[in-house]
C-alpha cells in the first residue's frame, strides 16, 4: 500500500521504516528541511537499535522516501499518519497545535478519499477535532475518515515492538476506514482490535499511565524493602512470578522519565479533571516518582555526607538504555542536582552525549567510561545502560579516589560489587 507519515521523528521514523520493511510504499514527510535533507543523505538523526539498516535498506528498495512537502505526502499516501509532537503546557494539558496545524495543511491539499491517522497520543476527542477540522478547510466535499491508532513502541527497542507488536489497536467510525487500516496491519501477524475513536485514544493514556503506576508502585514497595532489610529484587520476582501482574515495569531505581511516561500522565490526570474525574491515584504516581530522585540524592549525602567538592563521575544520561533521548531525562536532573550542590560532576552515556552537548551544556562529558572514574570519590549510575554492567569494575575501582558507587538503576548485583570490594550503594538495600 501507499502509506505517509507526517512528522519524521522517534515515532514517525521508526513506524514509516517498519512499514516499508513489510512491503509499504512509504512517504515520510517533516516540515524540518535540515532533518529531510539529512535523511535523504541517509543520515540518521537519532539513535534506535537496527534502524539504520532498515532506512538504508528500504530507501535502496525505493520503498522508503523523504519529503518536506505535505502535498506530495497527501498526494502519494491513501493512508496519512499523524505523528507529530503533542508536548505539555505548563498546566499539564496537551498542546494540540501541531496536530491541528497538520490536519488543516492535510486538507487544503486533499483531493481523493484518505484515512487520516493519529499516532500521535491526544487526549480522547482529539479525532473528533481533527475531523472537524478537515471539514471545515477541505477545499472540496473530498471524502476522508479519521482513524485512532496508538502506537506503543518503548524507544530501546522501538524496531523489535512495532515488528512483533501485542497488540494493534485501530479506533474508527465506519467500516471503510476499518477495512483499509486491517490491510495496512496485514503483514504483521499481530491481533487487531477495532474500537470506536474514543476509546482507541483512551487506551494509550490508560495504558501509559498504568505502566508508569506500575514503577511508582514497586519504588513504594522498595521503600519499604528498604527500611526492613528486604530484597526488593526478590520481591518484585515473587509478585512478577504472579500472571496477574507480570514482571515487567517492576524495575524499581531513580524513576520514570522520557517524552511519554511525564507528560501522558499529567495529560491523563487533566484530561479526567476536565471530564469531571479527579484522578487522585495518578497524581500519587507523580509524586512517588518526583520522589525518587530527592531520595536518592539524600542516600548519597547519607554516605558521602557532603556533596560539595566532590568528584562525581556519573554513567548515564539518557531518560532509558539503548536510546540516545534524553528528553526529561532523570539522569539529567541529577546531574544538576549534584553540581547545583557544588560537586564537580564528568558524564558519560554511549548514545546521549551528542544531544546532552546541545542541550544542556553545563554538563561536563568524557569520551570514555573510565574517564569518569579518574579520581572519582563517587560514582552514579543513573541509566540503565548493560553496556555498563559489562565495564572492568576492578578497572574502575583502581582508577577512583575512594571506591563509592550509586547505583540509581539497581543494574550492578552488589555481590559481585563487594567481592572486587566496591562498596555499592545500591538503590535499595539487598541483603
Ligand atoms: C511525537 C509526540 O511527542 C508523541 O506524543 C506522539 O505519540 C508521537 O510523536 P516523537 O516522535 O518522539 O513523539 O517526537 P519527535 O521525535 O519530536 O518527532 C516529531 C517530528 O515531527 C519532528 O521531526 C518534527 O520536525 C516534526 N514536525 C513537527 C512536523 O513535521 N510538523 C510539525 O508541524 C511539527
Ligand atoms: C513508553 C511506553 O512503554 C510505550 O508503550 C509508549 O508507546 C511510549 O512510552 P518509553 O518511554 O519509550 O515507552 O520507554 P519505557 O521502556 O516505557 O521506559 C520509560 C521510563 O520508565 C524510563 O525512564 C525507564 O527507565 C523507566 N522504567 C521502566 C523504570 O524505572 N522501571 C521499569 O521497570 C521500566
Amino acid at each position: 500500500m501507499k502509506l505517509t507519515i507526517v512528522g519524521s521523528g522517534y515515532v514517525g521514523l521508526v513506524t514509516g521504516t517498519c512499514f516499508a520493511e513489510v512491503g509499504h510504499h512509504v512517504t515520510c514527510v517533516d516540515n524540518d528541511e535540515k532533518k529531510v535533507k539529512q535523511l535523504q543523505d541517509g543520515i540518521i538523526p537519532i539513535y534506535e537499535p537496527g534502524l539504520e539498516a532498515l532506512v538504508r535498506k528500504n530507501v535502496q528498495l525505493e520503498r522508503l522516501k523523504f519529503t518536506a512537502s505535505i502535498e506530495e505526502g497527501v498526494r502519494n499516501g491513501e493512508v496519512v499518519f499523524i505523528a507529530v509532537p503533542t508536548p505539555p503546557q505548563p498546566d499539564g494539558s496537551v498542546d494540540l497545535s501541531y496536530v491541528e496545524k497538520v490536519a488543516r495543511s492535510i486538507a487544503e491539499v486533499l483531493t481523493d478519499y484518505r484515512v487520516i491517522v493519529d499516532k500521535s497520543t491526544v487526549p480522547v476527542k482529539t479525532g473528533e477535532k481533527v475531523a472537524e477540522t478537515i471539514r471545515r478547510y477541505r477545499k472540496n466535499e473530498v471524502d476522508f475518515d479519521v482513524v485512532s491508532n496508538p502506537e506503543f513502541l518503548r524507544e530501546g527497542s522501538a524496531v523489535a515492538d512495532l515488528m512483533n507488536p501485542d497488540r494493534i489497536v485501530i479506533g474508527a467510525n465506519g467500516d471503510r476506514a476499518v477495512a483499509v487500516m486491517k490491510e495496512v496491519y496485514e503483514p504483521f501477524n499481530a491481533p487487531i482490535m477495532v474500537t470506536d475513536l474514543n476509546s482507541a485514544e483512551l487506551i494509550k493514556h490508560a495504558s501509559n499511565s498504568f505502566l508508569a503506576l506500575k514503577i511508582s508502585y514497586i519504588n513504594a514497595v522498595a521503600a519499604i524493602c528498604e527500611a526492613s532489610g528486604a530484597d526488593i529484587g526478590k520481591v518484585a520476582d515473587g509478585m512478577g512470578a504472579d500472571k496477574r501482574i507480570g514482571r515487567e515495569f517492576l524495575h524499581a531505581g531513580l524513576g520514570y522519565g522520557g517524552s511519554c511516561f511525564p507528560k501522558d500522565l499529567s495529560a491523563f490526570i487533566r484530561i479526567s479533571e476536565d471530564l469531571g474525574y479527579e484522578f487522585n491515584l495518578l497524581k500519587e504516581v507523580e509524586r512517588i516518582n518526583a520522589d525518587q530522585l530527592e531520595r536518592f540524592l539524600k542516600k548519597m549525602r547519607s554516605v558521602m555526607w557532603v556533596l560539595r567538592e566532590k568528584k562525581i563521575g556519573q554513567l548515564g544520561l539518557a531518560f532509558k538504555g539503548n536510546t540516545d533521548d534524553i528528553r526529561s531525562s532523570v539522569a539529567i536532573s541529577i546531574a544538576h542536582k549534584m553540581m547545583e550542590e557544588g560537586a564537580t560532576v564528568r558524564a558519560y552515556d554511549p548514545k546521549g552525549m551528542e544531544k546532552c552537548a546541545v542541550h544542556y551544556p553545563k554538563i561536563p562529558l568524557v569520551q570514555d567510561p573510565y574517564e569518569v572514574a579518574q579520581d572519582a570519590d563517587a560514582l552514579v549510575v543513573a541509566t540503565e545502560w548493560k553496556d555498563f554492567k559489562e565495564l572492568d569494575w576492578l578497572r574502575i575501582k583502581s582508577l577512583m579516589r575512594t571506591p563509592l558507587v550509586f547505583d540509581g538503576r539497581n543494574l550492578l548485583v552488589p555481590d559481585e560489587m563487594k567481592n572486587l570490594a566496591l562498596n555499592i550503594t545500591a538503590w535499595v538495600v539487598r541483603p
